[in-house]
């Protein structure tokens, strides 16, 4: 029997503007995920927030793309909204475009990462979570993970990873995917990853044997609606030991703070700072973006642990880093490339400067 790891998330509102979801939220996502447990639906969960982002870490085994799981997240998430409502919290349902669910959680506006494997004898599992920036922000870490023997020590010293990794990546301009290799296509992956707003790791699959080493959530909230309604602040599902990347190895990923899309207004370009559970609470300049890290072992699709991954005083360093870099961010104020390009940008004032301008704008 298989077991499937599937993390559905969105934002349905949050205290203090975009800064963190409230309790109430995560005990209404509580008080229906533990009700499918006790029916059988899920095997097991864990429940937690990056910011104003909740995550729900669900197992169980249905397989990816199971109606019924995507169904009790998406009804999870519009009684959440309700309560979030009356609480006129900011941005109540931010990420839910539909009132009514349709089969398949994808395009009704929450991200959904998953994966489904036979159980090893240990199997550790990791989810990523993140707040105020979009899925290319993995492309870099994932990256280092899974074709960097500089990160990976493993792709060099381990046989069972000495073959390389599929990198499945999506054109999510162009509504289309390419599964490429590595490491021997390794730079023409870098070609088109180094574009995070464009080309975003979907998955990963160990080329020895196909297995499904990581997934993202790259569901595009901005093309969703048709005009650009939000940054997805996005998951990533990462297998490890035996085969993949150990649990280090993962992690270490994150040491070093690189600029991703987001931060405020989902219009800046701000380091990535790796964070333990508590401090998952952006609020500088609603930001620095965020990730938390929690470690798993699945057991009979059930969640041991988690460990958490970034309250860790090694990556104190990684921290003071992103505080450095975000003061010189910062000191660019609505200057690229702090501020995003324009065709990358949540808010714009952009075409309505240049429309009052139009009468004064004189051939050259
Ligand atoms: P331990 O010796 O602590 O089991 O660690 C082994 C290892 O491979 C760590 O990456
Ligand atoms: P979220 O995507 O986390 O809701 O943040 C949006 C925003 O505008 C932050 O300034
Ligand atoms: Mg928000
Ligand atoms: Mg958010
Ligand atoms: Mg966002």
């Amino acid at each position: 029997m298989k077991t499937t790891v599937s993390i559905i998330k969105a934002d349905i509102g949050s205290v203090g503007g975009h800064a963190v979801t409230h309790q109430k939220l995560l005990d209404e996502c509580d008080n229906h995920l533990s009700i499918a447990k006790e029916e059988g639906l899920l095997t097991d969960y864990y429940i937690t927030h990056c910011g104003d982002d909740i995550d729900m870490i669900m197992t169980h085994t249905n397989g990816v793309d199971n109606e019924e799981v995507h169904k009790l997240a998406f009804d999870t998430f519009m009684a959440g909204a309700e309560i979030a409502k009356d609480l006129k919290l900011y941005g109540a349902g931010q990420d839910l475009l539909s009132e009514t669910f349709s089969g398949n959680i994808k395009g009704m506006g929450p991200g959904s990462a998953e994966i489904e494997f036979k159980e090893r004898g240990a199997d550790p599992v990791f989810a990523y979570c993140c707040d105020k920036t979009e899925p290319g922000a993995f492309n870099l870490p994932l990256f280092k993970m899974f074709a960097d023997p500089f990160n990976t020590a493993g792709l060099v010293i381990d046989p069972t990873l000495h073959g390389g990794f599929d990198f499945e990546v999506y054109d999510v301009i162009e509504n289309r995917k390419v599964i490429m290799s590595c490491p021997d296509e390794m730079y023409d992956l870098l070609a088109l990853i180094g574009s995070t707003g464009r080309y975003v790791i979907k998955r990963i699959f160990r080329r020895s044997d196909g297995e499904i080493a990581a997934a993202v959530s790259t569901d595009k909230l901005n093309m969703m609606a048709g005009k650009y309604v939000g940054k997805d602040d996005p998951v990533a599902i990462v297998r490890s030991q035996s085969g993949f990347p150990a649990g280090g190895e993962t992690s270490e990923a994150f040491a070093f703070p690189h600029l991703v899309s987001g931060w405020m207004r989902g219009s800046h370009n701000g380091p990535l700072m790796p964070v333990g559970q508590k401090d998952a609470r952006p609020v500088r300049f609603d930001g620095p973006p965020r990730v938390i890290g929690l470690g798993f072992q699945v057991s009979n699709a059930k969640l041991i642990g988690p460990v958490d991954m970034f309250d860790d005083p090694a990556f104190d360093g990684t921290r003071q880093k992103a505080v450095e870099i975000s003061n010189y961010m910062r000191r660019h104020g609505p200057f690229e490339p702090h501020r995003l390009p324009a065709d990358e940008m949540e808010y714009t004032s952009l075409p309505g400067v240049l429309e009052k301008l139009e009468d004064r704008f004189e051939d050259m």
